[in-house]
């Protein structure tokens, strides 16, 4: 019998990788093993083989390599894929290697050995080693988790809560879908650890209906989970629910997130009180990313020492950066904070894509700056992007090419933010719109001089006064393209 392997996540069946699973069923002498995806996807459909010297890969492959691939011929080792062996796999060290509802596979690969430490500890040692690791969160801001956990510990009330904010809304991010697809229990046994160092006894995953593959293998994962008892704390159940957002961009941030949980309308609170003090239903609430949550569990089972000794001064461990747009190798890369755009670019982007020539780079999603070609010597941390007025948001990096319009880009960030704006505050309601109008009138021709001024003007308004940060970044992807492509905005202003 000749066992394959081969990715079976959403953007491994994007590019047909199900047409292979239902060309070879039932071959006999063939075993397929379904598996969590590598995130190479330019090497997708992806399909690896045992062999005494670990697993062989063919990628791109199509029905009819089959007997190839049977005869074990023109493979690559799969630790040979420069992609895949420049990285520094913790979060993601399992994907491609695992089946994603094994449980058994899962804890072979040192699954719940995180959770088995932090039972033996009390939930105050839980919460030091995740200070002594210095992990901030992985959803946006970047927060240290510590603070937040220690906080929800020390505030009393009947009840307390672990939500994962699966929403990942930003445009280029995946990570989140690839982990709930790729290696749920990871996430539920980060979700379950923090539960138990607060005294948490309910959680959420609040998936974003775009991902009913996620949705789905999480939902199995739980009941699995629950089945074989692990859904239990301090001899106490752990009740853990998978609830599907409707569709928002706004419900990523963390108090929309909760209106939407309740049942009402995904509008922003105001903050204080934080979610950590009076969240769900008023109680303390642990909100945080998929990414946070499943980097816990490597943590408690290897210290937080461990952890903090990756990385830069003030962004530790990995990151998992989501390459995307006009470069050859588009596909997730875990690796230490500390690299520089440029270095991504290169040693994981594969450079442009054949013909492109590369104009401008978004960092973090929608509200993310944007980097002209002669900025990409930033350092890959939250402090270099903090200093240079930008964010690393989720890890999402888009590449645009020489054939973009940057006037027209600016405007499709700002009428999406005017699309998505909650509307609860003046500045983003507002101003997202009549941002938008300006840049209709630059991109019609019909612009003023003062209209450029406006933008600026309008843009600090937003930054300082919005109540979230989708408000208070929406002007970034347009100043930032203002700033460094100014003759394109002047072409479309008449004095
Ligand atoms: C408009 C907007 C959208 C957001 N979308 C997400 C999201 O999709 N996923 C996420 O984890 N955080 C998102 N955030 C950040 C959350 O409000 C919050 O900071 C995060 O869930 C906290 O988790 P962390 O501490 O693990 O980073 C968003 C924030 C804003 C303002």
């Amino acid at each position: 019998m000749t066992r394959l392997y081969l990715a079976t996540d959403t953007s491994a069946r994007a590019v047909g990788a199900n047409r292979l699973a239902e060309a070879w069923a039932n071959r006999p002498g063939l075993e397929l093993v379904r598996t969590s995806s590598r995130g190479a996807f330019f090497l997708e459909p992806l399909v690896e083989r045992d062999s005494p010297g670990g697993r062989m890969a063919w990628s791109n492959v199509g029905p009819d390599d089959l007997p190839q691939i049977l005869a074990g011929s023109g493979g690559t080792p799969i630790d040979r894929i420069p992609f895949l062996a420049q990285q520094t796999r913790i979060t993601f060290a399992n994907f491609g290697v695992t089946q994603p509802l094994s449980l058994d596979e899962y804890v072979a690969h040192g699954g719940f050995q995180g959770m088995k430490r932090a039972q033996a500890l009390s939930p105050d040692a839980i919460i030091g080693e995740l200070k002594t690791s210095r992990l901030r969160g992985r959803g946006g801001a970047a927060f240290p988790v510590w603070t937040k956990w220690q906080v929800a510990r020390e505030t009393q009330a009947d009840r307390k809560y672990v939500v994962a904010n699966a929403d990942e809304g930003d445009a280029g991010t995946y990570c989140d879908r690839m982990l709930m697809e790729g290696e749920p229990f990871r996430l539920i046994e980060g979700m379950l650890i923090c539960a138990r160092a607060i005294g948490a006894t309910q959680g959420y995953i609040y998936c974003r209906q775009e991902y009913p593959s996620a949705a789905r293998t999480v939902r199995a994962a739980v009941q699995k989970a629950e089945r074989s008892g692990l859904l239990i704390l301090d001899d106490k159940p752990f009740h853990l629910e998978v609830f599907v957002g409707a569709g928002s961009y706004v419900c990523g941030e963390e108090t929309a997130l909760l209106e939407s949980l309740e049942g009402r309308r995904g509008v922003v609170r105001a903050k204080p009180p934080y979610p950590a003090v009076s969240g769900l239903y008023g109680r303390p609430t642990i909100v945080s990313n998929v990414l946070t949550f499943a980097t816990v569990p490597s943590i408690l089972a290897r210290g937080g020492d461990w952890h903090a000794s990756m990385g830069t001064e003030r962004s530790k461990g990995t990151i998992a950066l989501q390459i995307g747009g006009r470069v050859q190798h588009p596909g997730l890369a875990e690796v230490p904070f500390g690299l520089t755009l440029a270095d991504v670019l290169e040693r994981f982007g594969g450079g442009m894509a054949p013909g492109a020539k590369l104009k401008a780079v978004q960092v973090g999603g929608p509200l993310g700056s944007l980097f002209p070609s002669s900025r990409l010597d930033i350092t890959i941390c939250y402090d270099a992007f903090a200093e240079a007025g930008a964010i690393l948001g989720h890890g999402g990096i888009v590449v645009f090419d020489d054939e973009t319009d940057m006037v027209e880009l600016a405007r499709h960030f700002m009428a999406f933010a005017a699309d998505e704006s909650c509307g609860k505050c003046t500045p983003c309601r507002i101003g997202t719109v009549r941002g938008q109008e300006i840049l209709e009138k630059v991109q019609a021709g019909r612009g003023r001089d003062e209209d450029l001024a406006l933008l600026a003007d309008l843009g600090e308004t937003m930054k300082t006064a919005s109540l979230c940060a989708l408000g208070g970044r929406a002007p970034y992807p347009v100043l930032t393209a203002i700033e460094h492509f100014p003759h394109e905005f002047r072409q479309g202003v008449r004095g």
